[in-house]
């Protein structure tokens, strides 16, 4: 095992007697546990491998535990933001951020699985992630260009945003998938590898990809088990059907 060396230790006990000291700024972090709710004015590294930072004001982050994180980031610059995560997320290496401004909130659904570096931006806007959704490496949801286009003879600005950008429910967003400020996704929705989703869609059950995305499948679900998926037939490409019973409830939900 390596010891951390002891300028590392140093930085952290530094770090922690600044966040003991720092006013608080109306800032909190709201702890619900079997359906009780805790409300901690000192955060410091009370979830192991989920790093809160608030520099605005009166933020609340709401967590749903457990939540199992690995060196992930909550970044909140902005004021009046509200973030929650619901209970059996998975984050391994998000970095959550606010860039600033006013009454932007990132909600994040239950039984959510980000597997590496998730990244989710806002800014004046709001990102919604329904519940029990899979997000493969690298994903990037962005709620806000952070800086403005404008058209150089009226001055009117180009990138208008829509401030909200929302996955629906049980939808599997594959690796490097980027969705930009206007991006809305229904339930059941597969988002292909290298996608980016640049409008809304309405039609559930479908596989979305290219650049910029478009329906390429219709009438499919997913699951993130993949037992069955290393069996023989599966490989020799000709797949037993899922058992009807297992399919319904994976469309119905
Ligand atoms: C989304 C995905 C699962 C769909 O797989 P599939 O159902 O076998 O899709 P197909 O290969 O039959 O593709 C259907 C059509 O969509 C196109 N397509 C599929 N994925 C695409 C992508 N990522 N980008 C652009 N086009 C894509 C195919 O070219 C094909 O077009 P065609 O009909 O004109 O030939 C797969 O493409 C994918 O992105 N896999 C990555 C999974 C991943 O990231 N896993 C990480 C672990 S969580």
């Amino acid at each position: 095992m390596r010891w951390p060396s002891l300028k590392r230790c140093g930085l952290r006990v530094l770090e922690r007697i600044r966040q003991l000291l720092r006013p608080n700024r109306g800032n909190v972090v709201i702890f619900v546990k079997n359906g009780k709710e805790r409300v901690a004015r000192r955060w410091f590294n009370r979830i192991h491998g989920l790093k809160i930072s608030m520099t605005g004001q009166n933020c609340t982050v709401r967590l749903e535990l457990p939540i199992d994180a690995v060196a992930s980031k909550l970044v909140l610059h902005g004021w009046n933001t509200f973030v929650k995560i619901g209970s059996g997320a998975l984050l391994k290496h998000a970095n959550i951020v606010c860039e600033g401004g006013n009454r932007s909130s990132i909600a994040i659904g239950r039984n959510v699985h980000a597997y590496y570096a998730l990244t989710i931006t806002v800014a004046n806007s709001s990102c919604r992630i329904g519940n029990n959704c899979m997000i493969a490496s690298n994903v990037i949801l962005r709620a806000t260009d952070c800086h403005p286009v404008f058209y150089r003879k009226t001055g009117a600005i180009a990138n208008f945003q829509k401030r909200h950008l929302e996955v629906g429910d049980h939808c599997w967003l594959c690796s490097c998938a980027i969705l930009t400020k206007n991006a809305k996704i229904p339930n059941d929705t597969i988002v292909g590898s290298m996608a980016v989703v640049t409008r809304e869609f309405s039609e559930e059950h479908t596989i979305l990809a290219g650049n910029p995305a478009t329906v390429v499948k219709t009438g499919v679900t997913w699951e993130e088990s993949n037992d069955y998926f290393w069996r023989p037939e599966w490989v020799d490409g000709k797949p037993s059907p899922l058992p009807q019973k297992k399919l319904a409830s994976k469309v119905g939900n």
